[in-house]
């Protein structure tokens, strides 16, 4: 019933000046190089090769567009904290990443994702108190989580969720998600489709 009907690439953009114009209700997928991003979004669409997913880490380096049933984005960012990239690089990313989501005006909800099988990482940490501090509304999305077995998966995220109850009042909401079963698909669809209808 949530199933997306058509989904098109729309560009590529090196700055926010250079993403099309914002006229639409945007969701971005933000997180660390290789946590799932390109590969979620081949997943919500139903397309295989829609968004690039790689074996390396940080194929994807641009703000990419698709278009979704001629009502809305979704947004493939370039993932970060790839150890490979040098200082500038590094800087790089940072600014366009920032201005991109500090500034863009349609942006309804950024989407982090997080690997379920891993321990807290302080980068991610680090980057949702800054989402926080710039009052941009997020919501966590745990993925991979295939890889874990029923009970490894729930003890990882209750321990995700006791690390991040150290410094959040209320928790963001939050999803899980496998790319390989589909799990979490209509429940991030739903989601979008309850904001875009208000
Ligand atoms: P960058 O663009 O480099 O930042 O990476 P990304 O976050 O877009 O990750 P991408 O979708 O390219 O996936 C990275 C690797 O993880 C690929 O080998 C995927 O096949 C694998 N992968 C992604 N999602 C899942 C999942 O839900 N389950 C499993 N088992 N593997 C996954
Ligand atoms: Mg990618």
């Amino acid at each position: 019933m949530n199933s997306i009907k058509s989904a098109n690439f729309v560009k590529s953009s090196p700055a926010l000046s250079e993403c099309p114009e914002p006229k639409l209700p945007e969701y971005a997928f933000i997180g660390r190089s290789n946590v799932g991003k390109s590969s979620l979004i081949n997943c919500l669409t139903n397309r295989k090769k829609l968004a690039k997913v790689s074996v390396k880490p940080g194929k994807t380096q641009l703000i990419n567009h698709f278009l979704i049933d001629n009502s809305w984005y979704l947004v493939d960012l370039p993932g970060y904290g790839w150890a490979k990239v040098s200082k500038t690089e590094k800087a790089k990313w940072k600014l366009m990443i920032n201005e991109y989501l500090q500034l863009r005006e349609n942006l309804h909800c950024v989407f982090l994702l997080i690997d379920a099988r891993h321990e807290p990482q302080a980068i991610d940490l680090e980057f949702m108190r800054w989402l926080g501090e710039s009052e941009i509304p997020f919501v966590i999305v745990f993925t991979k989580t295939d890889k874990l077995g029923k009970v490894n998966l729930q003890k990882s995220l209750d321990h995700y969720r006791e690390v991040l109850r150290l410094e959040w009042d209320e928790l963001p909401v939050q999803f899980q998600t496998s790319s390989i079963s589909g799990e979490g698909k209509d429940q991030i669809l739903e989601y979008v489709r309850q904001i875009n209808g208000r």
